[in-house]
């Protein structure tokens, strides 16, 4: 890894590469063209408002983050996308309905340049959705070189000098590994088979890796935990990370649970429904894509609260998530949590939650944070999953055989201590000892 001075400058442009021009997508390029315009703020986004303590308190050091390691500047930022539907961004933008017109509006020009490329796509990894604008070949093989073929192209054409995909579209059905994940060898081959364990986000996985881009997922779908593609990680020294954009509910249990816990207050009942109606909440009606879903939103509270550590507390959390399709809310989601919850002498008590939310603008500062982020790991030859970046995901990736950290604060603190090592300064302990060493 390297540190400090011997970090490689984020000189030139950073191409963002997104799967999925959807609502996510769509929000995430508006906002950062709205805020390169200077129309608006990085709201939401660690990497561009949060400052960092530096040494000692005494010594007053709290820089931004953007001022105290070397990120990518905004104005440096390109974007290429593909989806299976043909509308640019402008238009894709509207269609997603997070953001009011007159605002699109006013980014129109740049919205407008923005048309995604055709996709990789197959109605077998996500049946509620049909598109035209799809690429053909004989093999899976053949698709991936065509995406290598369009990022090739997009990077010589804008003069790129560094890049990083992201997997902003729509969450595909749950798949279990199968042997063909394996190896690398085992997968290629796989590719030229068609074989059914290959999913479009795989596809588009690989021809990132294989062309030495990091790639972090944002969907909960089964991607880079499968054996072949970390290994490509690893052997091409691409930093990757996933999965799942931590937005919404999820992030309000990553808040709250740790509270609970750090109080020794026992939980054993969290009840989690949700309505929403965009594109997103649709495929999600379908049983196959909730329960890749389901699979990473449940396991956020089981890791938190370690049931095993703590059995008198947790050992009888009955923990439920319903996503329910509901066209009339749109992209403006509202959940519900009752959480029973224990207390001195077992006194029950309960915690109602109900979060009127906004998906996409949550999740387009998680999206930006993690570009450049990753893009800095990159500069750092840091390689394989990240798990420094574990703030940002709903379920975060491990290395093999850990288990994940869940916690929002422990997250921030391994988040905030990497980027403090990375430029050659102290861990901050919270311990005081400029105070203690007085006595
Ligand atoms: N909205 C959030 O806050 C949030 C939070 C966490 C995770 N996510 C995940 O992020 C992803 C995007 O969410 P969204 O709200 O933007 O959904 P969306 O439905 O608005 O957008 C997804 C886009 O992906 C396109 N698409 C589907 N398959 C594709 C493929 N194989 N190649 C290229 N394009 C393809 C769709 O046509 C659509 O335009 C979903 O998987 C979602 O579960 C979203």
């Amino acid at each position: 890894m390297l540190r400090a001075e011997e970090i490689k400058a984020a000189k030139g442009k950073l191409g963002v590469l997104l799967v999925g021009l959807g609502a996510v997508s769509t929000t995430f390029v508006a906002g950062v063209e709205a805020i390169r315009n200077g129309k608006a703020q990085a709201i939401g986004s660690v990497s561009q408002m949060a400052t960092i303590r530096l040494g000692k308190r005494t010594e007053n050091r709290s820089p931004l983050i953007k001022d105290f390691v070397p990120l990518a500047n905004l104005d440096d930022i390109e974007f290429l996308a593909w989806d299976i539907f043909a509308e640019d961004a402008y238009e894709a933008a509207l269609k997603a309905g997070v953001l009011e017109k007159t605002q699109i509006d006013s980014l129109e020009q740049e919205l407008r340049s923005l048309k995604p490329h055709k996709a990789v796509f197959s109605t077998d990894y996500v049946k509620k959705l049909d598109g035209t604008h799809v690429k053909k070949a004989d093999s899976k093989w053949d698709l991936a070189q065509q995406l290598m073929d369009d990022i090739r192209k997009f990077a010589e054409e804008k003069q790129i000098s560094r890049m990083v995909m992201a997997w902003a579209a729509s969450t595909e059905v749950y798949l279990e590994a199968d042997p063909v994940h394996w190896t690398i060898d085992s997968f290629e081959q796989a590719m030229k088979d068609n074989h059914p364990a290959i999913a479009p986000s795989m596809i588009y996985a690989y021809a990132s890796l294989k062309l030495g881009i990091p790639f972090v997922n944002g969907a909960p779908n089964l991607n880079l935990e499968i054996p072949a593609l970390r290994e490509l990680a690893v052997i091409n020294k691409v930093p990757v990370g996933g999965k799942d954009f931590k937005t919404g509910q999820t992030l309000m249990k990553t808040i709250i649970a740790p509270g609970l816990k750090a109080r020794m207050i026992g939980v054993n009942g969290w009840f989690s429904t949700n309505i929403l109606g965009n594109r997103d909440g649709e495929v999600l009606d379908d049983p196959e894509s909730f329960k890749t879903k389901e699979v990473s939103k449940l396991s956020v509270l089981e890791s938190i609260l370690e049931q095993d550590k703590y059995p008198e507390l947790y050992e009888d959390l009955y923990h439920k998530v319903r996503i329910n399709y509901y066209p009339p809310r749109g992209d403006n989601k509202e959940s519900w949590d009752n959480i029973d919850i224990v207390g001195w002498l077992g006194y029950p008590m309960q915690i109602k939650i109900n979060f009127l939310c906004r998906d996409s603008i949550l999740a387009a500062p998680v999206l930006l944070d993690l570009v450049l982020f990753i893009d800095l790991a990159q500069r750092c030859e840091m390689f394989g999953v990240q798990e420094w970046l574990s703030f940002f995901w709903k379920s975060p990736m491990t290395a093999p055989g850990l288990q994940p950290e869940n916690d929002l604060f422990i997250q921030q603190t391994k988040l905030k201590n990497t980027l403090r090592y990375m430029m050659k300064e102290d861990m901050i302990t919270h311990l005081g000892l400029e105070y203690y060493d007085q006595m």
